[in-house]
């Protein structure tokens, strides 16, 4: 299995290297990943779960909406993932602007579809952690065969204490800014930024 790419001391880049849309230029600080190497990252995440599931034929592979669809998307509907699984949605929500709310709430998913299945939670970030302690431990209920997970994105920084999940599989270990773009929102705004942009501080503390 491949280890995420750790990007925290790594520069933001500036808007003008790359074509980036009118509509979200001016709330952005820089691009701190761009769509080509979220795809080739991607890519090779397809490939490490299709290593390590050969032969399973009970995968269930569910999506935590919003954020994380076109990450699924791309990881599930991709030629390197070489095995049978199952499809399915989940939507929780915990954010109210850039602050967890602490609540999370978890629904439109009949969680009886997992039982006895080898899950993979797929969801854009594990940022505090509240999210996915609060959905691995509702799933567990159902009792699927196994449950992993697989984030994009990981800010360590933001960490509650006590958290005692541990994604597999991870694409990118991202510094303490609020990121948007591909398919991550700030406000339900900019998930169609093809790049992984950084937020000016100033257009999340103005709302
Ligand atoms: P957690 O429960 O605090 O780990 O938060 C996870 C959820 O918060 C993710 O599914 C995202 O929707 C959202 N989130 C956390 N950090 C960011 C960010 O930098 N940009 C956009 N959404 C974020
Ligand atoms: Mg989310």
């Amino acid at each position: 299995m491949s280890k995420p790419i750790d990007v925290r001391n790594m520069n933001i880049i500036d808007l003008e290297h790359y074509f980036v849309s009118q509509v979200y230029k001016e709330d952005l600080l820089g691009i701190l990943i761009s769509k080509g190497q979220i795809k080739s990252r991607v890519d090779k995440i397809a490939e490490d779960i299709s290593k390590d599931y050969d032969k399973v034929d009970n995968l269930f592979a569910l999506c935590v909406l919003d954020g994380a669809m076109r990450f699924y998307n791309d990881l599930f509907f991709n030629e390197r993932m070489n095995l049978p699984f199952q499809i399915g949605t989940c939507r929780t929500s915990s954010y109210s602007g850039t602050e967890s709310t602490g609540d999370v709430k978890i629904a439109s998913f009949n969680f009886n579809r997992l039982a006895g299945k080898k899950v993979i939670v797929v969801e854009d970030i594990f940022d505090t952690g509240r999210t996915l302690t609060a959905l691995t431990k509702q799933i567990e209920e159902y009792k699927p065969q196994s449950i992993e997970i697989a984030c994009l994105l990981d800010k360590p920084e933001r960490r509650l204490s006590g958290v005692d999940i541990k994604p597999k599989y991870v694409g990118f270990i991202i510094p303490d800014n609020f990121v948007v773009g591909y398919g991550l929102d700030f406000n339900d705004q900019y998930r169609g930024l093809q790049h992984l942009g950084v937020l000016k501080e100033e257009v999340y503390k103005k709302k």
